[in-house]
Order: structure tokens, then C-alpha cells, then sequence
């Protein structure tokens, strides 16, 4: 035989190989139970995808099924509704039969054997999420958006059972700040499902952008969707100025509403629609400047400084945001919007904000002194509370029930509301012990707009939220009856978000590790073994070409001086099995350079410390480089 002919049926073989095995079981939010059984099952161009049932949610969720692994595997699979008097080689998706009662709307069984795999639910919303699970056995590369020839794709022999801790799984998406298309939400929609999300929260009108159109009040897109566009560091940009093109902007039309409705719901995703009222409403104001209790011409926002942080929760607004909690006008106004609202979304909630609403105008206000008078108001909390519960009694007249912010509890809040808490857990657990509903998305751990390592390599946002934090969070605190909590969410807000590749970037992987929190059991969770699956997970997103963040291999830098005056320097990893390698002398390292086993001292000359990160002879995430300048800084920090 010729060495070439050989070399090619080796090859072949290696191929066949390597086109059986099967990848490591890494399903992310781990299931309720899963049980490794013997052999594999090997998915092939003869393989029947099967929806026994004429039920088109079921047609549906095995079509979603048929055209992923249509694209990735080039097979022609076609569905046949019809059960087959062969049982072999098949995939089917069954309803309603031999599964326990006690799997609910949302809960699955799994069975992949040998000669087949069967996904069973009592709805088709647990179908859907069964069918998640199976996609996540195949091999990676059934993310690819191209074919990849194979001859077959080997899943493990598994019996998932399998249903979620909450029924309020969410992510929020601020369209606000910058602006999503409509096909963008789409695909953030596609993306979140894959992990068991259910409700898309999303944040549609604030400062910088109202973004849904109001047929009844048209000046609201027409201006209120539009202003100039600036790069760099948002929050810092010059104002607008009256001549400023206002190019950079958008809004949903109420047939884009219809369309991301549906096509929400055809993947069992709710859609939450916020209104941030009475505070962050620049963008209404500058529309209809009548609504602001402050007399005056008002522009969107285009990321310039209107408010004064003050670091410690406090804050007041340099120009007037809000709107008139005394005038009637402003009560009529709402009433339009929200019946344009309460039309599109099927949704039970409207989420009327309520947050941050700065008092400082409101207390110079006559037309506010007069109406605390009549209503006998004795402090700008109970304003805040008299407005929050007329646009309670709008919301309700709607048929709707309404949400707002933990600040809607501030000064009382009307039976019926239910509360997003987000300054932390307080709120949640005041609102839950006054009989509120309540959806936990804490700032501690689920802000996913925060930075997620070492401030020296992300992007500045003002403060972090690592992986592990996010991993940590737990919808039921201590004390709370968990009834009263209906699940949580993750919040993804768009200030320093201007494209899809950095929304990616933010989103994963501490998306993963809330859906963990909102859909494993909690005795199910282990952080180890998480990480484990992320790393399997990020290989997934490569082959699909999604953003992510490798943050969690990259050191997190302290400082601090020593007695000597030099800079010491701890590296302290956020996940175990990863080494750090690092230069003082502006080089960039690898894993020949000097390997951190404790606290560095830095050369008194040096001028940058740069570090790398290695598992095994593996680089993993990226260089991270930090000045001398800014370790002193953070030594002297460290001081105080
Ligand atoms: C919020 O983050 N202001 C709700």
C-alpha cells in the first residue's frame, strides 16, 4: 500500500473517531437530576425528528430543534408528526404522556439511549426546555451557523428529569440608552432561551431615549427617540446643544412591538414593558416640556452629566427629570401611554420604574407645595408614594398589574403592586414581609452592566460585579417566605453598552451563573463544577461566534506599601488551577517568566506590571497590564 493512501485511511479513521466522541455532559443551568447511562446515541442523516403530537406548540419546539441541527449538521432532517412503527433512530418530542404531574408547565424528561431519545413534558414550554438540554449534549460544533460534515454526531446515554426553581427566570435590556434593533432583541432573545430564561424585561423609555411609539402622543418618538451621538465614556459627554444633529436613536413601532411579541412568546418568553416614571424622563420632558414641573426646554440626554452622584446613595439632578407628580395633565399622559402599553403586551405587569427620582426640583415646585397641602403629604417620599399609587390605579384600570423599583415602597405603597428589588436585598424583604410580590434582581450580584474583573482591563463602568458574586445569588433571603418571591433577574443596563459584541461580552457567562441561581436547585449548585461547564460553554460560543468574557481567569490586582516603602503586590485568582505568569519590565509575559506564588515587590523603577494567565501550558484570557502609577494609587487607597 502507498504511504499516501495510507495516510488517507488513517485519517478517515481518525475522522470516524473523533466524529463519535462524545463531548464532556456539561448542561448549564444544571438539571434537577441526571443519570449517565451506558453507549451513545449517534445522530445521523437518517436520524427522524418526530413531534407526536398535531399540537403546533409541539410542531413548533421540534422545528426550533430540525433547523438548528439542520444548519450545523447539513442533514435534511424532516419532522413527522406520525409515530413511526420503528422506534429506532429517532428523535421525538412527546406531550403529555408518562410524565409526573409534578414536572409542571415548564418541567422535562430527557431519555437518550442508543437507539433513541425521547423529550417528554406535560406542555410545550417544557418540551422547549428539554430540547435546550439535548441541543447542549451534542457535540460543540451543533453551534455552528455553517454545516460541518459529519458523518454522525454522538450524544451520551442520559435520563434527565428536570424543572425550574422559579417561574420568574429574567434578563432586563436597557433599549434606552442605546438603542437594540429590533433584530437584536431577537437574537438577545435566542440567546437567553438557550439558558432557560422566560422573561425579557425591557427597559423601553429613560433619559436618553423613549423607544416605543405612542400613536396618541407622537411627539414622544418624533423627539423623544433622538439625539447626537457621542462616543467614549458616557456620562461624561458634553451636553446637547440646540443645533446638535440628533442622528443616533430609534424606537418599536407598535407592528415591531406585535413582532417581538410573538416572537417572544413562540420561544415561552414574556415580555415585561418599563416605563420609568416619575424620574428618568428627560427624553418624555424634552417632547412634552408641559409635563415637567420645572418650566423650561429640555433635550434627551446624549451622555451628559445631569445628575450629581454622591457615592453614597444620595444624589440630586443638576437639570429637572421628572415629571409633575401635581399636575392632571401628567396623570392623562400616562393614562395614554399605558393603554397603548397594556394593548401591545400581553404581559400581567407593566413596570412603571419608580427609581431614582430626584426630589431637589420637586421641593421648589408651588405646584408640589399645594398639592402636599391638600393631600396632606408630609415629605417628598410620600409625594413620590401619592403619584406612584395614582399610576397604580391607572396601571389596574388596564387590567394590569403593576411593578416598579424597590423606591415605589418609599412613603407606602397600595396593596396589589409588586416590587423589583435592586438595591440589594432590603427592599425585597421589607416588601415581601408587607405581603408584595417580589422579584429579587440585587446590585451586588446581578448588575451585569458592572465590571466583571480587575478595573486595569475592563471597560470602566463605576463599580463590579464578578462571576462568582453572580454565582452566589440567591432569590430567597434568609427569613423571607418564599412564596412572596416569584424569581429573579439579571440586569443588563446599556450606558457603556453601544454595540451587540460588548452586550455579548457583558451578558456571558454571568448570565450562565444567574440562570443557575433562578433555575438549579439550590443543593444542585457547585461553583467548581460550574466553571468546569463554562469553559465547555465558552468552546460553544467560539463555534457560534458569540462574545464572552474571560475575566474570571484574569488576576484581581491589590496593593499596598510595605514597610520598606516598596509596592507590595497581590494577584488573587478568582477560579482555581490557574497560574499567573508576570514582567516588571514592560515585556509582555508567558509561561517561561516568573510564576506568582506570593505577594510581589515592585522594582522601584518599574514602570508597568503585566500579567498572564496560564492553565497548564494553556494561555487563558488576556494580558493584563497595570501601571506603577495606578498600584501606588491603590496602595494609598489601601492605606486609608
Ligand atoms: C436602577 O438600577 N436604577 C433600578
Amino acid at each position: 500500500m502507498k504511504k499516501g493512501s495510507l495516510l488517507i485511511i488513517s485519517s478517515m479513521m481518525a475522522l470516524s473517531m473523533y466524529a463519535q466522541e462524545v463531548a464532556p455532559i456539561a448542561i448549564i443551568p444544571e438539571p434537577v437530576s441526571l443519570e449517565k447511562r451506558d453507549g451513545k446515541f449517534l445522530f445521523t442523516a437518517q436520524t427522524r425528528i418526530e413531534a407526536a403530537d398535531r399540537n403546533p406548540d409541539v410542531q413548533r419546539v421540534a422545528s426550533f430543534f430540525a433547523s438548528q441541527v439542520r444548519k450545523a449538521t447539513g442533514y435534511q432532517a424532516a419532522i413527522q408528526s406520525a409515530t413511526a412503527a420503528t422506534r429506532t433512530n429517532v428523535v421525538s418530542f412527546v406531550l403529555n404522556k408518562g410524565v409526573e404531574a409534578e414536572l409542571g408547565t415548564e418541567g422535562y424528561r430527557l431519555e437518550v439511549a442508543p437507539t433513541q431519545v425521547v423529550v417528554k413534558a406535560n406542555h410545550p414550554a417544557g418540551l422547549f426546555y428539554g430540547m435546550q438540554s439535548l441541543l447542549q449534549l451534542f457535540p460543540k460544533e451543533i453551534e455552528s451557523n455553517t454545516a460541518i460534515a459529519r458523518k454522525s454526531w454522538a450524544l451520551p446515554a442520559v435520563r434527565i428529569t428536570d424543572q425550574p426553581r422559579f417561574g420568574w427566570r429574567g434578563l432586563m435590556f436597557d433599549v434606552s440608552r442605546h438603542f437594540f434593533t429590533k433584530d437584536q432583541v431577537k437574537q438577545f432573545i435566542d440567546d437567553m432561551v438557550k439558558y432557560k430564561y422566560n422573561l425579557l424585561h425591557l427597559h423601553l423609555t429613560d433619559d436618553q431615549g423613549w423607544r416605543i411609539e405612542i400613536k396618541s402622543l407622537p411627539k414622544l418618538t418624533e423627539v423623544g427617540a433622538w439625539r447626537p451621538e457621542k462616543t467614549g465614556t458616557f456620562g461624561t459627554f458634553s451636553a446637547p446643544t440646540a443645533d446638535e444633529p440628533k442622528t443616533y436613536g430609534g424606537f418599536y413601532t407598535h407592528e415591531d412591538i406585535r413582532e417581538l411579541v410573538k416572537y417572544a412568546a413562540d420561544r415561552f418568553v414574556n415580555i415585561l414593558p418599563e416605563i420609568d416614571i416619575p424620574g428618568h424622563s428627560m427624553a418624555a420632558v424634552a417632547a412634552y416640556p408641559e409635563l415637567s414641573p420645572t418650566p423650561g426646554t429640555y433635550r434627551v440626554s446624549a451622555g451628559d452629566k445631569f445628575m450629581q452622584w454622591n457615592g453614597n446613595g444620595t444624589f440630586y439632578a443638576l437639570v429637572d427629570n421628572t415629571l409633575n407628580p401635581a399636575s392632571e395633565q401628567v396623570y392623562s399622559f400616562m393614562d395614554k401611554v399605558f393603554t397603548e402599553v397594556a394593548q401591545l403586551f400581553p404581559f400581567g405587569y407593566i413596570h412603571m420604574g419608580g427609581d431614582e427620582c430626584a426630589k431637589n426640583f420637586w421641593e421648589q415646585s408651588d405646584a408640589i407645595k399645594q398639592l402636599m397641602q391638600k393631600e396632606n403629604l408630609k415629605d417628598m417620599h410620600e409625594v413620590q408614594s401619592y403619584f406612584v399609587k395614582r399610576i397604580g390605579k391607572i396601571i389596574e384600570s388596564k387590567g394590569k398589574k403593576m411593578m416598579g423599583w424597590d423606591e415605589i415602597l418609599e412613603g407606602g405603597l397600595a396593596p396589589g403592586a409588586a416590587v423589583m428589588s435592586w438595591r440589594g436585598i432590603k427592599g425585597g424583604k421589607e416588601a415581601a414581609a408587607a405581603g408584595h410580590e417580589v422579584v429579587m434582581s440585587p446590585n451586588s450580584n446581578v448588575y451585569i452592566d458592572l465590571m466583571q474583573g480587575d478595573p486595569a482591563i475592563e471597560p470602566p463602568v463605576y463599580s463590579t460585579v464578578l462571576l462568582k458574586s453572580s454565582y452566589n445569588f440567591e432569590p430567597v433571603p434568609e427569613g423571607v417566605n418564599p412564596k412572596m418571591i416569584k424569581g429573579g433577574q439579571a440586569n443588563l443596563w446599556t450606558e457603556q453598552i453601544y454595540n451587540t459584541r460588548h452586550q455579548q461580552y457583558m451578558t456571558w457567562p454571568r448570565a450562565f451563573a444567574v440562570s443557575e441561581s433562578v433555575w438549579s436547585p439550590k443543593d444542585k449548585k457547585d461553583w467548581n463544577k460550574f466553571i468546569a461547564k463554562v469553559e465547555q460553554h465558552f468552546e460553544r460560543y467560539d463555534v457560534a461566534e458569540k462574545k464572552y468574557a474571560t475575566s474570571m481567569y484574569e488576576p484581581l490586582i491589590s496593593a499596598s506599601w510595605a514597610a520598606d516603602s516598596t509596592v507590595k503586590v497581590t494577584l488573587n485568582a478568582q477560579i482555581e488551577g490557574v497560574d499567573f505568569h508576570y514582567s516588571f519590565d514592560n515585556s509582555f509575559p508567558d509561561n517561561f517568566y516568573p510564576q506568582y506564588k506570593g505577594a510581589l515587590s515592585m522594582p522601584k523603577d518599574a514602570a508597568t506590571l503585566r500579567v498572564v494567565t496560564y492553565k497548564g501550558k494553556m494561555p487563558v484570557g488576556r494580558t493584563v497590564t497595570i501601571t506603577a502609577t495606578e498600584l501606588k494609587n491603590r496602595a494609598n487607597k489601601n492605606k486609608k
